[in-house]
């Protein structure tokens, strides 16, 4: 951010970019449109497996986004070493994701871009954002929120430019 011409690269990664990372995006998309910012933001979202490459986002999660008036036009995609290039941050849904692509880091700078979507939320309870594939359809709403909050967080600290220090110190720019 800050650069004329640089776009500010965000990913989210989940397990079949089917269920939460698209979701993710399309708030992520959202939030940014409604600030005003989608010039300065490139942002997308992958799986670490391809089973689904190809395939529209999981439809109780199409539901689920769309009664909160995000329709979700991604296409699910596997994550791809060349990602590391196109992006700044890679927001992981869990820590299984986390190591998936921590373990196709080429360089210290591609491990480092890499971390939980969950370490924005401040209230966050947990660290993960839990799979629905396999649950019944709340925990589709529940990802919803999860992600609401998190992307809300993510999209201060990205245009904040400084951080309050641990202390409680002054962060006015
Ligand atoms: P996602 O959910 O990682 O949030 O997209 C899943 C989608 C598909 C499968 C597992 C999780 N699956 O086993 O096919």
């Amino acid at each position: 951010m800050g650069q004329s011409n640089h776009k500010t690269g965000v990913l989210f990664v989940c397990l079949g970019n089917i269920c939460r990372s698209p979701q993710a995006e399309g708030i992520f998309r959202k939030l940014v449109a409604d600030a005003g910012l989608q010039d300065r933001f490139d942002i997308d979202s992958a799986g670490t497996g391809g089973w689904h490459a190809g395939q529209a986002p999981d439809w109780r999660t199409q539901a689920a986004s769309e009664r909160h008036g995000i329709p979700l036009p991604h296409v699910a995609r596997q994550f791809q070493v060349g990602d590391f290039d196109r992006f700044d941050y890679i927001l992981a849904m869990d820590r299984s994701n986390l190591r998936d692509i921590q373990a196709l880091a080429r360089t210290e700078a591609d491990f480092n871009k890499v971390r939980l979507l969950r370490e924005h939320d401040p209230l966050a309870d947990v660290a993960s954002v839990p799979d629905p594939y396999y649950g019944d359809g709340d925990g589709f709403e529940r990802v919803f929120q999860i992600c609401f909050a998190a992307c809300r967080g993510l999209l201060r600290s990205l245009t904040t430019p400084h951080r309050r220090t641990p202390s409680g110190s002054s962060d006015l720019a």
